[in-house]
């Protein structure tokens, strides 16, 4: 049997980390994040297709792409978070196990963050927790899959 492929989407400004606000998402760029999970992408046997994009409508075009194509996906929609119907509808769409994930803790944040338009669509949420959030979202969504 293949390897079962998980889309990794990251959202708006996280092209930037590194560099924007370490205090609040800390000094890992995204380059470090990705290569944390493709290490343990290998572990678990996953594979893995990721995509950053600032554009809600990218994102949705990405989403769509994984039907029939990756078994689940794991999220960080970043700002689209609070905002994005788009995105929510285009998860539920792919009846995909999804898993959000937030390096900060949003409901520690101001109070618009702790809102999310994704969490009712996805399997779980898991945030605060800075890098190691995508790393045991993987987790999350490996056991999910029965790897
Ligand atoms: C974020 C939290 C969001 O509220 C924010 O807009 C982001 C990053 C996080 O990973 O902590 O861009 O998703």
């Amino acid at each position: 049997m293949s390897a079962a492929k998980i889309l990794v989407l990251h959202g708006p400004n996280l092209n930037l980390l590194g560099v924007r606000e370490p205090g609040v998402y800390g000094t890992t760029t995204l380059e470090g994040i990705n290569q944390a999970l493709r290490e343990l992408a290998v572990e678990l046997s996953l594979e893995l297709d990721i995509v950053q994009s600032n554009s809600e409508g990218a994102l949705v075009d990405a989403i769509q792409g994984a039907m029939g194509t990756c078994q689940g996906i794991l999220i960080n929609p970043a700002a689209y978070t609070h905002t994005s119907v788009a995105i929510r509808d285009a998860i539920a769409a792919t009846a995909l196990p999804a898993v959000e994930v937030h390096l900060s803790n949003v409901h520690a944040r101001e109070p618009f963050r702790s809102h999310s338009f994704i969490a009712p669509v996805a399997v779980g949420q898991i945030c605060g927790f800075g890098p190691d959030s995508y790393l045991l979202g993987l987790r999350a969504l490996a056991k999910r899959l029965g790897k």
